[in-house]
């Protein structure tokens, strides 16, 4: 029988097959599809139905399931803000002073799937079947799988990141101590060589590359500068490095200077001039094979600032923090590493939206909300104590900001710190 092509079945069929082509030819990672779009109600939460593989293209396998037990959870928020779209009216009416501290206790309702492969880890602890399972999982990461995650050194080095970060998680949040050991042993099983750690060819990242994506960003013109950070900033507890680079407007006679000298008891701070921008990078610090620490060239997120206008906060103020500063984030998909090999840099990295959603455990507290309105609690530019550094708190004189004395100077404060880290865990041992 001749196929007539009109025929309502065969032309279904022919679609369904176009359709089918159009999904094999998309490539398996894309990472929009294991996230809800934009325009969804959960912009930005993994999909209830995403397949999570970024260590072995085998969703089932070893690494992913680890990867699943600490990346991924379903469950309530302890908070929930007023941020989400669905939490609030009118954007006129929500959009005042105060916005981004609006929030109320998580309930049953607002439970969601968090996490995913990005830099958020949502897990607190493990029940006693989740604990007897990690242990074996734990202990499987040996032998041929070990060999085979090490031919991709930079997974290597994120895999371990992955380790002790639960680690730290434990640590802190004081659940699961009989976990601890064998996070650690896997972690020295998978660690590679301080040849290799420092080998140019982990690299993921160029200052240079920021302005292809940005290209307002002078990057040229940045200063790296050295701080006394905080303990978000503290490879303690975060287990990596970060770089601050900043450039005030070339119009600005006195450059940087102003925010750079110390200053007397009560001496009034200079003001940020708009069009101040920065760039915090932050990269891996790995336990290389003999136990030490060693900051590697792995950067896997990078974010940006810039001061547009110093007009009153409102909804019509078209900036993340709607007072004037603007906010962009990359982000490096372990997925991405693993497909894309060497070839990776800055360009591979996913755009965070600042209005999409992400459980902000990180932070302290399970709380549900946007990039915007967490990253606007730290860094809104008016209604706070120091409304002339412009939510720039790199620039804040008890931090004592100056210019790094030699580019490495971070990363080895960075191994220091970490080294303390090392030293916490193995107290509990
Ligand atoms: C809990 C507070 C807090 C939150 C939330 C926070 N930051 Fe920061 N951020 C800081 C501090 C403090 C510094 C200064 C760096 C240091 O201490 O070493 C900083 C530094 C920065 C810098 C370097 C320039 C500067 O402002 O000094 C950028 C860029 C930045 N953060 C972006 C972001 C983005 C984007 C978000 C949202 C994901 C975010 N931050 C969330 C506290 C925070």
């Amino acid at each position: 029988m001749p196929v007539n092509p009109t025929c309502p079945a065969v032309v279904s069929l022919i679609l369904t097959v176009a359709a089918s082509a159009l999904v094999a030819q998309e490539p398996a990672s894309a990472p929009a599809s294991r996230r809800q779009p934009a325009g969804h109600a959960d912009f930005g939460l993994p999909r209830p139905d995403a397949v999570w593989a970024p260590y072995h293209a085998d969703p089932a396998h070893l690494l992913n399931r680890l990867f699943r037990a600490f990346y991924l959870v379903h469950a309530a928020p302890a908070e929930v803000a007023a941020a989400l779209p669905r939490e609030h009216g009118d954007a006129a009416d929500f959009f005042v002073p105060g916005w981004y501290f609006g929030k109320r206790a998580g309930e049953a309702t607002d439970e969601r799937w968090f996490g995913g492969d990005g830099r958020q880890m949502p897990r607190e602890g493990f029940t006693a079947a989740e604990a007897a399972a990690l242990r074996e999982d734990l202990a499987a990461v040996d032998g041929e799988v070990v060999t085979a995650l090490q031919a991709t050194p930079r997974l290597a080095v994120w895999f371990q990141h992955d380790l002790l970060r639960m680690a730290r998680r434990l640590l802190d949040t004081r659940q699961n101590p009989e976990l601890l050991p064998l996070l650690v042993g896997a972690a020295r099983r998978v660690a590679l060589s301080r040849a290799v750690l420092e080998s140019d060819a982990l690299s993921t990242f160029r200052l240079a590359d920021v302005q292809a994506r940005q290209p307002e960003l002078q990057v040229a013109r940045m200063v790296e500068l050295e701080r006394r950070s905080t303990r978000l900033f503290d490879a303690e507890y975060v287990q990596l490095w970060s770089s601050v680079y900043l450039a005030v407007p070339e119009t600005a006679a006195s450059g940087l200077a102003p925010w750079l000298t110390p200053k007397g008891k009560g001496e009034k701070l200079a003001s940020v001039p708009i069009g101040t921008q920065a760039v915090l990078v932050q990269g891996i610090v790995a336990l290389d094979d003999e136990g030490n620490a060693c900051a590697t060239d792995v950067v896997i997120e990078v974010r940006t600032q810039v001061l547009r206008n110093r007009d009153p906060l409102a909804a019509d103020n078209a900036t993340t923090t709607r007072d004037g500063v603007d906010f962009a984030i990359w982000s490096l998909e372990r997925q991405t590493l693993r497909e894309r090999g060497a070839a990776t840099s800055l360009a591979d990295f996913r755009t965070v939206d600042m209005e999409s959603q992400e459980l902000f455990r990180d932070y302290g507290t399970r709380k549900h909300t946007t990039y915007a309105a967490q990253c606007t609690l730290c860094h809104r530019r008016s209604n706070g104590p120091e409304e002339e550094l412009a939510g720039f708190p790199v620039l804040r004189s008890h931090v004592s900001p100056r210019p790094v004395a030699d580019p490495q100077e971070r990363r080895r404060k960075a191994e220091a710190e970490f080294e303390k880290f090392l030293a916490a865990l193995a107290k509990t041992n």
